[in-house]
């Protein structure tokens, strides 16, 4: 049986909502060859929506592969995983593998590594190193297996701020861009969520990825899309809600998609027919009760006047922290320590400062806030 709300993962199937036009757009980008780059927040549904895509794409002589560099370190961690993906591309059924690696990559002794039945995935370790292939090499792979295969290869690169943290990260974010570029059957869409690194990357004009490809902002998923799926997803269990009570939920977490099914999924727990207010708050109360610990360990490490400009913001102060009637109320230091206090919080991404004006990034974090210091 299907879950009637899924969070935390990418979701598929009638767990997914929305994005049509996104879907669309992003669909002909990769039928066409054009770079793209997306960029959200966090769990708005970056991931979900390439995914979507790729399984949308329905000409056999395009191949979509996927990859998530989130725990990449290095420029030889990030190249590892890149022939690994590409070549499980390459050689399509598991018992090729071997013969695929042997055909593209002569130098490398690799390890197979195979999970039990019936699942029978497998991931590979190649042993790439600046001994047995230059950079310039893996990155050239893709172009290879497409002419070779005779296909067009669009190239996914989840959480691909990390590069932006590697060591010596311009002279490697030049290679890449400088083999990438000159590809002809081969085209790339990076996403990723830490907004300020990946805007860096891409729209900078001193950075070797500027104008690489269409760069989106992944909006969030309409408040009435959100109504229609929770009161279906409600009535496949036999439960009701009211698209009063939906709406409620949407706004409740400013519609960030995972916590927009997190919360839908702790009210449908609380209920057992049909929601009411008190199953409502039941169900908000088990959300942050759920998140506690960790936006706990967010807050141990900030000093007092970090959490202080915490308490101003969620007391409805977004600016002029500087002025009489904020600095009476709230001890935030001098003018310069203001300064240091918004960065900071800003680069933990705690707050989002838009036109100089300061937000708590994450709804649950903020109502989370207020109910444990206001
Ligand atoms: N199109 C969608 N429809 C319904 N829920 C979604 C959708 N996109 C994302 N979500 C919700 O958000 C969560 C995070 O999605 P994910 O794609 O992993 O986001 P990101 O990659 O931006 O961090 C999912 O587990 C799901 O609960
Ligand atoms: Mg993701």
């Amino acid at each position: 049986m299907s879950k009637a709300f899924i969070y935390g993962k990418m979701v598929e199937g009638d767990n997914f909502t929305d994005r049509v036009k996104e879907t669309r757009r992003l669909k002909a980008n990769f039928e066409e060859g054009i770079n793209t780059i997306v960029i959200s927040p966090r769990r708005i549904g970056k991931s979900s929506l390439i995914k979507r895509v790729k399984d949308s794409v329905d000409n056999p002589a395009i191949k979509v592969v996927m990859m998530d560099i989130y725990d990449c370190r290095s420029e030889y961690d990030f190249l590892n995983r890149f022939a690994a993906v590409l070549m499980k591309e390459a050689a399509g059924k598991m018992e090729r593998i071997l013969d695929t690696i042997q055909k593209f990559l002569v130098r490398v002794v690799p390890k197979v590594s195979y999970s039990p039945a019936p699942l029978m995935d497998y991931s590979i370790s190649l042993g790439i190193t600046p001994q047995n292939y230059s950079p310039e090499e893996i990155l050239a792979l893709p172009e290879i297996i497409a002419r070779e295969q005779g296909v067009q290869i669009v190239v996914c690169i989840d959480e691909f701020q990390q590069v932006g943290e590697f060591p010596d990260s311009i002279t490697v974010q030049k290679r890449m861009r400088g083999v990438w570029q000159r590809q002809q059957n081969v085209s790339y869409c990076m996403y990723g969520s830490k907004k300020h690194m990946m805007t860096k990357i891409f729209q900078n004009k001193r950075m070797p990825f500027y104008q690489f490809g269409e760069i989106t902002y992944l909006d969030k998923i309409p408040r009435e899309d959100w109504v229609n799926y929770i009161v279906s997803r409600f009535s496949t269990k036999g439960k009701t809600i009211s698209d009063y009570f939906a709406g409620k939920i949407c706004d409740a977490v400013d519609g960030y998609s995972s916590y927009v099914q997190q919360l839908a999924w702790d009210v449908m727990q609380e209920t057992e027919s049909e929601v009411t207010e008190e199953s409502f708050a039941s169900g908000l109360e088990a959300l942050l009760d759920q998140n506690a610990g960790l936006f706990t360990d967010q807050t141990e490490t900030l000093t007092s006047y970090q959490m202080n400009l915490l308490r101003a913001i969620c007391s409805g102060i977004h600016d002029e922290y500087t002025s009489k009637a904020v600095t009476d109320i709230y001890n935030l230091g001098t003018r310069s320590n203001i300064v240091r206090i918004k960065t900071s919080l800003a680069e933990k991404e705690i707050i989002d400062v838009v036109k100089g004006k300061a937000y708590i990034s994450d709804p649950v974090f903020e109502l989370w806030f207020r109910s444990v210091y206001l």
